[in-house]
């Protein structure tokens, strides 16, 4: 359509237009189509969606503090959701590190994910707080961390003016009466 109406009479320049019409009847190849459509770890549409925050859940698939994780699977990883006792949302890796145990099946309690395997517990930044057998004093659990991603919580506000929900993540711009402007 873009390309029909240019030949209608648009004044474009000429180097589009070639451009345009040198590809217009050309079918994708599979490399194309493979760069445009992969979008496991470490591809160029999977390094290019990570730029952007991304809808996981609703919250209300995690409606209780401490209540039942989920099983997340989004840009070909699978991962783990759950809500902690302060009400904030975590998504990490589901596989704990000490033997690969689902963190899934883990018990959600006091702030962490708590691996049913041998306790090993894990916040919603992916850090490891409590290694159950290691003695009090013992920071072998500070050396131990899963891959976390940042969550927040966010309506749509669909009348003016446009307010941008605050948070520690947020770093959007707000003029008085023009909504949100998007980060430079
Ligand atoms: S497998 Fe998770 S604590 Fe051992």
């Amino acid at each position: 359509m873009f390309c029909n109406a240019l030949q209608s009479g648009w004044n474009c320049n000429k180097v589009w237009i070639s451009a345009l019409f040198s590809c217009q009847d050309r079918r994708m190849t599979e490399s194309e189509n493979q760069f445009l459509t992969r979008i496991g770890p470490g591809t160029p549409m999977s390094n290019l969606m990570r730029q952007y925050w991304i809808p996981v859940l609703q919250s209300t698939d995690l409606p209780e503090r401490d209540g039942a994780s989920l099983r997340v699977g989004i840009l070909c990883e699978n991962l783990v959701a759950f809500r902690n006792s302060d009400g904030k949302v975590g998504l990490i890796d589901p596989v704990c590190p000490h033997r690969c145990a689902s963190l899934f099946f883990g018990r959600n309690e006091d702030n962490g994910l708590r691996c049913l395997y041998h306790g090993w517990k894990f916040d919603v930044d992916g850090h490891c707080v409590d290694v159950p057998n290691e003695p009090p004093r013992s920071k072998f659990n500070g050396q131990i961390k899963v891959t976390a991603y940042s969550c927040v919580e966010k309506m749509a506000s669909f009348g003016p003016p446009a307010v941008c929900m605050e948070t520690s993540c947020c770093s959007e711009k707000k003029i008085p009466g023009q909504g949100v402007t998007p980060p430079q």
